[in-house]
Order: C-alpha cells, then structure tokens, then sequence
C-alpha cells in the first residue's frame, strides 16, 4: 500500500509545491474603494479582519469595510453632513485632510471621538476640483490607526474641472491609488512601524489592474507612514501631471518620475492609446533617492529597517485592454487659470524651524532622535500663532534638520514661492497642502487665512510623516477676528516626554512642566497589565525595559502635587 502511492503522493507534493510558488509570484486585481456621494455620508470606523495574504486573517480596521474606505465625491458649494461612528475600542478622530473648514469641524487632535460615539461635522465646500483624503489624527495613536488601514479618499468636482474633455469614469479611466507599505509579522499581522517590507497598492498585495487602450487619469495619493515613492512607469515613458494637492495645474506638465511625499496627492494623465495587449509597471524608482529622502535610507536592520529602502519596486502591474466606448484620446494643452497669491501682498512673514532634538532644552529632549518645530515639541495647550483673520502670510520654513520632512498645514492651500531660493518646479507651482523641506533648505509658501476665525480651536501644522508627528512634530495655530480677539490662556502642560521611542534598552521619562513630579509611575502593556509600579521614581538614569517583549506600552504618571493621572504610549522594539 505504501509502496503504490509513495510515488503519486511525491508528485502531488512537488505540484502543490509548484502552484504555491507560481501562486506566490502572481498578481492580485487592484480593490477599487466603494464610493459615497451626495450630501450627507455615514462613516462607521471599526476593528475586523482581512484577508490580504492566502489563508490568513490580518488584523485591521476600515471604514465601512474591512480596510481603507470609501471614495468621497462631493461638490464645490454643497454643504456636507458627515456622521462618523467610532466602532472602535478606542478614541480616534477623522482629519478632513485639504479641505478648508471651520477647525472645530476639522477632525485633528481635538475634535477627539470616543469609542462607541458618533461625531457630526459639517462644512460647505469652498475647496477646488482634486483629490483629498480623510484619516485619523489622535495625537500618538495616529501612525497606528493609519497603519491598521482608517482612511479614505475624497474627490471633489467643481464647474472648472468638469469643462474639460478628462477621464472621470471612476474604476475605468479614472483610478484611484493609495500607495502604502506595511510589515507583516510572522503571523501576518500588522506591526507599528515607520516602514514596510511591501507595497500595498489600495490595500492590495502586489496589485494589477486591467486599463483601457487610451488616456487613463491616475489619483495618486502617498497614505504611507513615512516612505516618498518616486513614481514611474517601466518603459520610463513620460506622464501628464495635471493636479497638485488643492487644484488643477494651469497646464498639464510632463515628466517621466514624479517624487511623491507622505500625505501629497497628484493626479496624472497617461496615454495608452494603441498599447492594448501590453503590460506595463508603475514603479517607484526609489533606489535613485538619497538617504535624506524617507525611502532613501539603506537600512537593514534595527526599527527603520526593511526590504525596499534605498529600492526600485513595483506599485502597480497594468495590463493595457481594450478601449472603452468614448475614449478620452487627447490631453487638453489648458487646465484652469490660477490666480496665485502674491508675495507682495504679504502682510507678515512667519519663520519656522525644523531641526533635529539634540541639545534643545525646552522642554529637555532626552533622546538624540526626535525632529521638532521651532524647537519644542508638540504641547495640545499651546498655540504657537495668532493668524489674524484676512491675513496673506508667508511662511518660510527654515530647517537645520539632517533629513527631508514633508510639512503640512490645515485651513488653507498655498502657493509655494521657493524651494531652497528657486522657483517651484512647474508641477508644484499650483495649489499645495503638503510641501516637503529638504533637509537643511529652506522653504516658503504664501496662503491666506480669510475665514473661520475661532480663539478656542487651533488648525495644525507638523510633518506628515505619522510617526514623526506622533513623537511631537507639530505646532498649532488659531486664526483670530482682530475686532474681537482676546489671547488665550496658556494653561499649564501634563505631558510626559518618553525618549527614545520607539525604545528597546532603556526609558527616559520627564515632564513639559518643569513643577511636574512622579508621585508614582506605572507602566502597563496594551492589555492594562501592569508591568512596572515605580513608587516615587528615581528617573534620571532611564528605566530598563530591555526585557519587555516587542510592542505597545504605556507610562502612567500620578502628580505629586494635582495627584492628576496623565498617560503616554511608547514602543518597545
Ligand atoms: Cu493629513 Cu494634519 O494631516
Ligand atoms: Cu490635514
Ligand atoms: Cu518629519
């Protein structure tokens, strides 16, 4: 008996072993988000699972589904009505990320939703024809909830844009991308890290998709934690870019890459008119960035490592099919007729500095690794600006910082003046909300702040690579009406300062209030199990956590004096 099958059981072994790899080498159909429009959209944002690897359960969180969420259509002029419900176990918020709104409506770090709440913002659409996007933006919690897949693209379409003969058959000739990387762990699941071994492309694993024989539009939105990708296609031919981050471009320009940053949008027009039965990637030609470009660096080993730093890889495999029955088969030479704001219009210039945290003793950084704004961390209670309402400001950001940060602001889209000195290159010399500073250039945009005057809601700006804004680069600001202004108190700060973070040997501890003292520090796993209970800790030589095992924790603080507890999470790596 044994003898009889031991040959067709080796067999099927080496067949099955032969599909698993021709399995492991194939492409998966590229998921197109469901769309909502109209005006009013119900968001449910919660915990599931998804299947993005054969026979295996990823822990993740969507909106609506299973990871990721809706495409958004909204009109310039209609007022919309969202009802966000948090199914979450834990707070969250959702940033309208572009859009220009009241900041109370804003979904950053203040207009927190609890778990089990719903949150009712609304606003009428002032934003110009583009590509936007909705995600988390808790202070700390951002790069995790992003990383478990919370966000959403919105497409806005206004009288300008839909004059013109362009591809906006969504799914069609109208694609969506959400480029992204993500580490799986041995069990498949998600880990919290700046970046991933693999590129999801709409959530998808290796994704392909099938395109039309003619002009294909592109959204492309960089949702990564951290990584630029260096958009290209594998005949390295040339692509139309059309929009930036707030609105069309006055003319379509063409290149043959295009170097995209963590929360940057642009859309692209690209012809495929007679390639149909051919195949082509789009790529990120990340292998030709420096170490100073997020994606750049060469690192192997330790929290930053990972398989496509300082690479080419592929983001999309397209296969080119027939084409559809109206085909879009030219670029139009005209877009729109920006009116872009003027330097000499400016009524104040704000210098900001970027720079890396050595030596910054307000409040004392521990660590040699975090990047902050105006050299201080993050503080939730402090605003930095008083815009006064009508303003036309130039900001001109001034970094010392040894790496490259893309810096976003909410309210407003700008208008970039200089990059290091030099006029913006022609594809970002339109609308923009995100702006990447070269390491140790400066950079200087102009935008003015003509509405939502509000004393008590601050807009953010930081950079918009999650982690390092969970780790406190960002700065807030409100914009004031000057007949009716009063300063806003500045009330005392409870956060604790954790460095390194994430940490692996050991934990430095201290307060932004210097009148701070541990009456008793706790340290808990995500569980609420209690690790460390620290009686009056001495904290100046760091607390050992070199035997904690990898992942999230949390330093709980009593006060002494206020006996007030306050909490702050941290990684272990
Ligand atoms: Cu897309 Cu303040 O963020
Ligand atoms: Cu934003
Ligand atoms: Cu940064």
């Amino acid at each position: 008996m044994f003898r009889k099958t031991a040959f067709p059981t080796l067999l099927a072994i080496c067949l099955m072993a032969i599909s698993i790899h021709l399995k492991a080498q194939s492409y998966n159909t590229l998921w197109i988000p469901d769309t909502l429009s109209g005006t009013n959209f119900n968001l449910t944002i919660k915990d599931t699972f998804s299947q993005l690897t054969p026979g295996n359960q990823t822990i993740t969180a969507g909106i609506n589904g299973k990871i990721w969420g809706p495409t958004l259509f909204f009109n310039k002029g209609d007022t919309v009505h969202m009802n966000v419900h948090n199914k979450l176990n834990e707070a969250t918020t959702l940033h309208w990320h572009g859009f220009h709104l009241p900041a109370v409506m804003d979904g950053g770090p203040h207009q927190m939703i609890p778990a089990g709440t719903t949150w009712q913002p609304y606003w009428k659409v002032t934003n110009n024809a583009a590509t936007y996007w909705y995600h988390p933006h808790l202070h700390e919690m951002t790069e995790e909830q992003i990383t478990k897949g919370i966000g959403g693209l919105i497409i806005v379409r206004d009288a300008v844009e839909s004059a013109l003969p362009l591809p906006r058959t969504y799914g069609v000739d109208d694609i969506p991308l959400v480029l992204t990387d993500r580490d799986f762990n041995t069990q498949k699941q998600f880990v919290v890290v700046p970046y991933g071994d693999s590129m999801m492309t709409n959530g998808t694993l290796r994704a392909e998709y099938g395109v039309p024989g003619q002009i294909v539009r592109f959204r492309i939105l960089n949702g990564a934690i951290e990584r630029s990708y260096n958009i290209g296609f594998s005949d390295n031919r040339n692509f139309s870019i059309i929009c930036s981050d707030g609105g069309l471009l006055n003319a379509p320009v063409s290149v043959n890459r295009y170097l995209l940053h963590a929360g940057e949008r642009v859309e692209i027009l690209v012809d495929f008119s007679g390639q149909t039965g051919q195949s082509f990637d789009l790529k990120a030609y990340n292998s030709t960035l420096t170490g100073f470009i997020p994606g750049g660096e060469n690192f192997v080993n330790g929290p930053f490592g990972n398989y496509l730093g300082h690479k080419d890889f592929n983001m999309l495999h397209i296969n080119v099919v027939a084409k559809t029955q109206n085909p879009i088969t030219a670029i139009p030479a005209v877009l729109t007729n920006n009116i872009l704001l003027n330097a000499t219009d400016a009524d104040i210039t704000r210098v900001l500095t970027i720079s890396d945290s050595t030596g910054v003793t307000n409040p004392p950084i521990l660590g040699p690794n975090a990047f902050i704004i105006n050299h201080k961390l993050f503080n939730i209670d402090y605003n930095q600006y008083q815009v006064p309402l009508g303003n036309t400001e130039i900001w001109e950001i001034r970094s010392t910082s040894g790496f490259g940060h893309p810096f976003h602001i909410h309210d407003v889209e700008f208008n970039i003046l200089s990059i290091n000195g030099a006029a913006p290159p022609a594809a970002q010399a339109g609308w923009k909300d995100v702006v990447f500073i070269p390491r140790q250039q400066t950079v200087k945009f102009i935008a003015k702040f003509e509405d939502y005057a509000d004393v008590l809601h601050p807009f953010m700006y930081h950079c918009h690579i999650s982690l390092h804004e969970d780790e406190g680069m960002m700065g807030q600001f409100v914009v004031t009406d000057p007949s009716s202004a009063t300063l806003e108190p500045i009330k005392r700060s409870n956060d604790i300062i954790l460095f390194p973070n994430p940490a692996s040997e050991r934990l430095f501890v201290s307060f932004a209030d210097p009148n701070m003292e541990a009456y008793y520090l706790r340290i808990t796993n995500a569980l609420g199990k209690t690790m460390y209970m620290l009686p009056r800790p001495q904290l100046a030589g760091g607390i050992d956590i070199s035997h904690f095992s990898p992942g999230t924790y949390f330093v709980q603080v009593t006060d002494e004096k206020t006996k007030k507890v306050v909490s702050k999470k941290f990684t272990k790596v």
